[in-house]
């Protein structure tokens, strides 16, 4: 799979790691880059089509893909992370409702049109899917919850040709890490890293320094066995 010549939609599309992944998706040839955002949008190129799409809001998830069509690529991107310290339950519900199920129901309303493109589903995650940040507990659930997701999804949509990767990001410079003196990588960098590694077809990417020093040791884990023997299961 190479982004040249592909539809691709990626959610959150308007700033931050989304907004880069649009740029370098035009950059590698795409040829329609469906930019989900939830205000309107406009670009300057024309191969992007700009789609309202909140991804809490089921009508227009539904709209979208009624305008879509057909698709290659869907990058779940869209995510919003707030510290809390789990003493109130809304703030958990928030975080489920954008990163878990914001990411499963644009995923089950594309999945018709990726299984007929034998596409790619791309979700950025978060290196705290593997071990939270407990000033970010209820985000930490969240994405650890939205990698179990992507992991059964890979196991189980293997057999109708949709390969899904997990995006183990760790801290990029962005609106989201404002105000955390740590080093970051630039969401450009991270954009390039998450389409190398998609067409190099690595099902876990590890796309700035601080992941990518994990990405060896997680590939030759326990957990990673453990997540093949049981993706078997499907197959038998
Ligand atoms: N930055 C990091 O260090 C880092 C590390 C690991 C993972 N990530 C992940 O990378 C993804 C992108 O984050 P970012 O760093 O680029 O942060 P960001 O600059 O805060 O961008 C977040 C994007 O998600 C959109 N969004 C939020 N809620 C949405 C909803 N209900 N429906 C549709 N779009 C929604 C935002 O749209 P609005 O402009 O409308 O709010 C914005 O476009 C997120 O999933 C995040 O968890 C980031």
């Amino acid at each position: 799979m190479t982004i040249a010549d592909k539809t691709i939609l990626v959610t959150g599309a308007n700033r931050g790691i989304g907004q880069a992944l649009v740029t370098e998706a035009l950059r590698r040839g795409a040829k329609r880059v469906y930019a989900g955002t939830r205000r309107p949008l406009t670009h300057p190129d024309g191969r992007v089509t700009p789609l309202v799409l909140d991804v809490t809001d089921a009508a227009q998830i539904r709209a979208a893909a009624d305008r879509v069509g057909s698709l290659d690529i869907l990058v779940n991107n869209a995510g919003i992370a707030l510290y809390d310290d789990l003493s109130d339950r809304a703030a958990l519900e928030r975080h489920l409702a954008v990163n878990l199920f914001g990411t499963y129901g644009v995923t089950q309303a594309f999945l018709p049109m990726l299984t007929r493109s034998r596409g790619v589903i791309v979700n950025n995650l978060s290196l705290m899917a593997l071990a939270p940040v407990p000033l970010t507990p209820a985000y930490s659930i969240s994405k650890a919850a939205a990698f179990n997701l992507t992991q059964s999804l890979r196991a189980l949509l293997a057999d109708r040709g949709v390969r899904v990767h997990a995006v183990l990001t760790g801290p990029t410079d962005t609106e989201m890490t404002r105000g955390l003196d740590i080093p970051k990588a630039s969401p450009p960098s991270v954009a390039r890293a998450i389409f190398d590694a998609v067409d190099a077809g690595e099902e876990d990417i590890f796309p700035d320094p601080l992941s990518a020093s994990m990405a060896g040791s997680w590939r030759d884990s326990a957990a990673k066995a453990l997540e093949r023997q049981n993706a078997a299961l499907v197959a038998a």
